[in-house]
Formats: C-alpha cells, sequence, structure tokens
C-alpha cells in the first residue's frame, strides 16, 4: 500500500539512497533537513521517479521549534504515515576527549533531538493504527570502544529508545524497526582508515527498506555484522579493555 515516508537527515548519503528507491516504488517521501538546496535535489530525482509526493522541510535536530511544522505537515497528509531517522555525528573521539563539551551535540543529533521528535509524532501514527518507523543506530552502540564511545554511547542510548517504543507502538500496529549498519562510505567515514567491510550506502539502503517489509525487529547491515557483533559483544570485559578493535 502506498504510504508517505518522513525522512529526517533526508541529506544523509544513505537516507538519499533509500528515498529514491521508496520513489521508485510510487511511496510519497518529505525530506526533512538543514541543508534545503540538496534536499530540493533529492526532491526533484524523487518526484521524476514517480513519488507520490515529494517534499521539502527544515528540521535541526538541536532546535526543536522547527519539529512542530513536521508534524503540523503530516496531520495534513491522509493515509499511513511512515518515519525514517538517519540523523547522527560523531565528531572524532580524540577531538571529544580534548573538549567533553562536544558530547552534548553529539548525544542531541544521535540520540535525543530524534527521540523528543518520535515522542511527537508517535501519538499520529497510532491514533492512525499504521506505519513504520525505523531508527538508524549503529553497531558503535552494542559496545563502548575506544575510538566511538560517546557516540556509541548515543546510539546505546537510541537503540534502548527505540525498543520500549516497538514495545508501546506495536499494540497500535506500527512496526519499529532498529537499524544497526556497520562501516559505511558516506561523508560519515570519509578521510577515515581501516573501515573493515566497507558498505555501499546503496546495498545498505535496499538492505533497511527490505527489512522494513519484512517487519524486522533489528537489523544490522551488511549481515556480516550480526556475527561480528554477537562475538564482541562475548568478550569479557577484561580482554576487551586491552584491545583496539
Ligand atoms: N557511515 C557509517 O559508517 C555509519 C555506520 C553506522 C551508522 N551510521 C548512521 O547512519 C546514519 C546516516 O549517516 P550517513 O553515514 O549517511 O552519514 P551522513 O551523510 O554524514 O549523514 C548524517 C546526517 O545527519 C544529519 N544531521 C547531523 N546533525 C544534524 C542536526 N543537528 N539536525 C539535522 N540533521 C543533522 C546530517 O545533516 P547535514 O547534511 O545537514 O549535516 C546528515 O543528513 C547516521 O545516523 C549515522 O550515525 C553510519
Amino acid at each position: 500500500m502506498a504510504q508517505t515516508w518522513i525522512i529526517l537527515g533526508a541529506t544523509s548519503t544513505i537516507a538519499r539512497c533509500f528515498a529514491r528507491q521508496l520513489a521508485d516504488r510510487g511511496e510519497g517521501v518529505v525530506l526533512a533537513g538543514r541543508d534545503i538546496a540538496d534536499m530540493t535535489a533529492t526532491a526533484a530525482d524523487c518526484a521524476a521517479r514517480g513519488a507520490l509526493l515529494a517534499e521539502v522541510i527544515a528540521f535541526d535536530a538541536r532546535d526543536s521549534a522547527s519539529f512542530k511544522p513536521i508534524l503540523a505537515r503530516a496531520r495534513d497528509i491522509s493515509g499511513t504515515i511512515s518515519v525514517a531517522i538517519f540523523v547522527g555525528s560523531m565528531p572524532p573521539q580524540e577531538q571529544i576527549d580534548i573538549d567533553p563539551s562536544l558530547i552534548h551535540g553529539t548525544v542531541i543529533d544521535s540520540f535525543t533531538g530524534p527521540a523528543e521528535f518520535l515522542g511527537l509524532i508517535a501519538p499520529l501514527l497510532e491514533e492512525r493504527g499504521s506505519g513504520t518507523i525505523i531508527g538508524v543506530g549503529s553497531v558503535a552502540g552494542d559496545r563502548g570502544r575506544i575510538g566511538n564511545y560517546v557516540y556509541g554511547a548515543a546510539k546505546a542510548g537510541f537503540h534502548t529508545y527505540l525498543s520500549g517504543l516497538r514495545n508501546r507502538l506495536g499494540r497500535a500496529g506500527v512496526h519499529v524497526m532498529t537499524v544497526k549498519p556497520g562501516t559505511v562510505d558516506t561523508a560519515m567515514t570519509w578521510g577515515l582508515e581501516k573501515l573493515p567491510f566497507l558498505a555501499r550506502p546503496e546495498k545498505v539502503a535496499s538492505d533497511i527498506l527490505r527489512g522494513a517489509d519484512k517487519q524486522k525487529d533489528t537489523l544490522y547491515t551488511p549481515i556480516i555484522w550480526w556475527p561480528v557483533m554477537t562475538v564482541i559483544r562475548l568478550i569479557p570485559e577484561r580482554i576487551f579493555k586491552k584491545l583496539r578493535i
């Protein structure tokens, strides 16, 4: 059934691929983010591919005043509304170690901003008794590592939030999926060295879409990250604290 997706963080490399894939299926997209020019170009592309609707709206995770206009627009769109959240930021951990005030913004971008928005829109989806919420977390949220433990902590918080939201909204017929990508070739990882199993954003976007269609609760993408993280989670802390992985 055709539905309209509100995509937060629509300038994300993965989100752009995701929006195009939705448009190819004739679904609607409302692209929300900070860079209006970038999103306007993606919206034009989505419209040309046959999207039911292709619009752009301002969203800044650090400015909750930007949330209500999106909610108002969603109320005016009939049918099923779904939400996909790609927002996140990962300042280098060494920079955060020097300036811990960076923690606050990282946590807002990757956890509390999206969670506050979801808290506002959840009643609309509950009322309509349909829709999907996709929250993009990260394998980094599965265990605190020396290289990105602030980003990882924010994502771990987001995972726990999504788990509770799934428990709540499932009762109303709304599905919530947590996505845990491994390393993906995007702006976020540009210039980083030694990235294992680096995936293409198109592949991650299609995994996400397929996972949502199958109503997966948690999705590791690419799938290799499921066994990898199962092993990493099992390493005893006394050994793990000495590793650099
Ligand atoms: N790339 C990876 O290896 C990887 C691995 C695991 C998980 N992830 C997650 O995948 C998601 C998409 O990331 P990506 O790899 O596609 O990287 P990306 O291209 O850097 O995307 C990050 C997105 O977050 C947006 N954003 C950051 N702070 C924001 C704020 N305050 N308000 C609104 N938007 C904000 C960015 O908007 P601007 O364009 O305006 O900056 C951009 O759209 C993120 O949640 C990321 O944590 C990525």
